[in-house]
């Protein structure tokens, strides 16, 4: 479960290191920190960070730290890009091993892990915090984590559940998955928690990479559901903005059946609790092929889950629901 504070980081006052006496306890505060700066005599200080990528996510989360008061040092392949974060009041290095040098906190928010291979190359890395933010898969996580710490560094992955306009606004919901050093992510969860909420996820360097893409997998099972439901209606005399409210509270509603998949896994007993039987949803597949067909809609996203549920219902499944299509997936 995540720690709901952690989606208000602009709400906590207190020293990201706690070398510093509390200016009066942990002070709770409408706005940024940046308002706590300007009320008090004493403001707190802020942990300097190393930004090396400057993109949409890059630039999203650059601001917030400066916002927040953070001394920030910022790299980009194409110089231009930084000029507006100068102006902001960042520091601009000339070169990646320049602002790696800069700071001992180095963030990497890069395209993918090759380009963070090439920005990383010829640095050096000694005594570095590396929080690399690039998505990647599990295995390049833990190859980077190994790679860094050939090269004196510690390593912290992690994986951004948020857009870029989501970055620094908590009501948002956005966060970010960390897996690596646990040591590492305590030290820096109050400055990683400035721009999205911050979810630990374990030691296994591999782990944020892993929940990152599962997630995203299942936005694009629904992002599929979805585009099958608005094709279904596409030749008819039906509003699709009549249609995407009902969508959404329905994905909405049907979105809690994942805790009863996640109770049968672990129990084993993929019979426990059953609400709608693999039988009699197999018997409604047809009902759902033949009105594609009727629509002039491809079945093609929806057949190959409904041949699994076929198959496992046809093997095992008959006291079940889908929980048992998740066996089918797994080599
Ligand atoms: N944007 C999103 O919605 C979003 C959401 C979640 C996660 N992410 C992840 O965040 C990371 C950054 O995304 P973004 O949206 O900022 O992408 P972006 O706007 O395309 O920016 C890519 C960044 O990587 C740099 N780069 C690419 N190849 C490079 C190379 N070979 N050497 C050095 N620098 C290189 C680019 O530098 P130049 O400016 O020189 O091209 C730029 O700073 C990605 O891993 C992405 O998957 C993004």
């Amino acid at each position: 479960m995540r720690d709901a504070a952690r989606l208000l980081p602009f709400r906590r006052a207190h020293s990201p290191r706690d070398n510093h006496p509390p200016i009066s306890a942990y002070l709770i505060v409408s706005g940024p920190a940046t308002s706590l700066i300007a009320m008090t005599q004493n403001p707190v200080e802020k942990t300097p960070v190393t930004l090396l990528g400057l993109g949409a996510m890059g630039t999203a989360l650059a601001r917030t730290w400066l916002a927040a008061g953070h001394p920030l040092t910022v790299w980009n392949r194409t110089p231009a890009r930084a000029a507006a974060l100068a102006a902001e009041g960042a520091r601009v290095a000339d070169t990646a091993a320049e602002a790696v040098a800069a700071n001992s906190l180095v963030v990497l928010c890069l395209l993918d892990d090759t380009s963070v291979d090439e920005v990383l190359t010829g640095t050096d890395l000694t005594g570095r915090d590396l929080v690399n933010l690039t998505t990647g898969t599990p295995a390049q996580a833990r190859a980077r984590a190994a790679w860094a710490r050939e090269r004196g560094a510690r390593y912290l992955d992690g994986g951004i559940m948020a857009v870029p306009p989501m970055i620094g606004v908590p009501e948002t919901g956005g966060y970010v998955f960390y897996s690596g050093s646990r040591e590492l992510f305590g030290r820096h969860q109050d400055t990683l928690g400035v721009p999205a909420g911050t979810t630990y996820v374990g030691e296994d360097a591999g782990f944020a990479a892993l929940h990152d893409v599962a997630l995203l997998s299942a936005m694009y099972g629904m992002f599929a559901g979805t585009a099958h439901a608005f094709a279904l209606i596409r030749r008819e005399n039906i509003d699709p903005a009549a249609l995407a409210p009902l969508l959404a509270d329905w994905l909405v509603a049907m979105a809690p059946a994942v805790h009863r998949t996640a109770d049968q896994l672990v129990s084993g007993d993929y019979t426990d609790g059953v609400v709608s039987g693999l039988a009699m949803q197999v018997a409604g597949t047809p009902t759902l092929l033949s009105t594609a067909e009727q629509q002039g809609v491809s079945p093609r996203l929806l057949s190959p889950y409904f041949e699994l549920m076929r198959r496992r219902l046809a093997e095992d499944g008959s006291e079940e629901d889908l929980t048992g299509v998740i066996d089918l997936l797994v080599n």
